[in-house]
């Protein structure tokens, strides 16, 4: 691995784009100081300009650094969380460019925990831009086999790193209002917060963060979330070919069915891989069976909500 992270690091040194793994999902890199190869990267997602983008490092400190204003909330929840699935949004200092921050005060910040992600981070030394690596608004990567898919030949290197263990994006935490908001929930739930400090929900619908916008992580199927109840009757009444993705057995007037575990981590681990395998399954329509309305499967939930959005 340490030559192909050496590679990756130059490759990042010289303008590039370097796909890597993250514990969450996999990225799409850029050097975070070179208005150039962001511009690339922008290019690459087909992402609009005015749409941040997260910023990883090697180091709390490193990324702090940043940031001209670092709270104590943030130093908890940073002490506490990363490296880890945990993105922190503060005001910028003068190191975070227009080109990184949509042109917002402000800006994201995340230490990863995924080894192969350290190590081009330690490697590299800078800070890597790095949004999901797909095109925008369809469903995450999760395997380098599903960037390769995605991205083709318009990424310079992809790195491997096996599946992603979490599987959904980073829990995001907008510290930079005096108040704790919740922009994006994740595998670090509210309640897991909550122990540090008291977090409140963002209820905007906002381009500003994926999570604000309402059709997300989608994919290309026309895709909708039904109750436990209305899933045999929904079945009943398609007459197309339909997809499901459910926690029940299969039933067999179903052209397609994935069964899904019964605990939020395992299925987050799985969501992504599952719609885009349901998304290729050649069918008209996919019904997702709508998971508990618990806190611990907000994250589930916000996922599927968005995937399942009206287009
Ligand atoms: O888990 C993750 O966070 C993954 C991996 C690769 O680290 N990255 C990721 O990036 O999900 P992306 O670009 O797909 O989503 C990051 C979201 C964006 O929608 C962006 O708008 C939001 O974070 N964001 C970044 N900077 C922000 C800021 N200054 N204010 C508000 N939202 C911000
Ligand atoms: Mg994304």
């Amino acid at each position: 691995m340490k030559p192909e992270i050496r590679k990756a690091a130059e490759i990042l040194r010289a303008g590039g784009l370097v796909a890597f793994p993250t514990e969450t999902v996999y990225g799409l890199g850029a050097d975070a100081s070179n208005a150039g190869a962001v511009a690339r990267l922008y290019a690459t997602k087909r992402r609009p300009a005015d749409h941040p983008v997260i910023v990883h490092f090697g180091s709390k400190e490193k990324a702090f650094s940043w940031a001209r204003e670092v709270p104590t909330g943030a130093r908890q929840l940073a002490e506490r969380f990363w490296p880890g699935p945990l993105t922190l949004i503060l005001k910028r200092s003068a190191l975070a460019k227009d080109f990184i921050t949509g042109g917002q005060d402000t800006v994201g910040l995340r230490v990863p925990s995924h080894p192969v992600a350290r190590g081009l981070l330690e490697m590299f030394q800078g800070g890597i831009a790095a949004p999901s690596a797909n095109r925008f608004g369809l469903v995450s990567p999760t395997t380098a086999a599903h960037v390769r898919e995605d991205l083709g030949d318009d990424v310079d290197l992809v790195l491997e790193g096996g599946p992603s263990e979490v599987g959904i994006e980073s829990t995001i935490v907008d510290l930079s209002t005096g108040a704790a908001l919740l922009l994006r929930p994740g595998a670090i739930s509210r309640g897991d917060l909550a122990q540090l400090l008291n977090v409140k929900e963002a209820r905007l619908s906002s381009p500003r963060h994926s999570g604000g916008l309402e059709r997300h992580y989608a994919p290309r199927t026309p895709a909708r979330l039904v109750s436990t109840h209305d899933l045999d009757k929904e079945i009943e009444k398609l007459k197309q070919r339909v997809a499901v993705l459910a926690f029940s057995r299969p039933d067999e007037r179903v052209d397609y069915w994935l069964r899904m575990p019964r605990n939020p981590e395992g299925y987050a681990r799985r969501l992504y891989a599952a719609l885009r395998e349901l998304d290729t399954a050649g069918c008209e329509t996919i019904l997702v069976e709508a998971p508990p309305d618990a806190p611990e499967w907000a994250a589930v939930r916000d996922r599927l909500q968005k995937a399942c959005a009206a287009r």
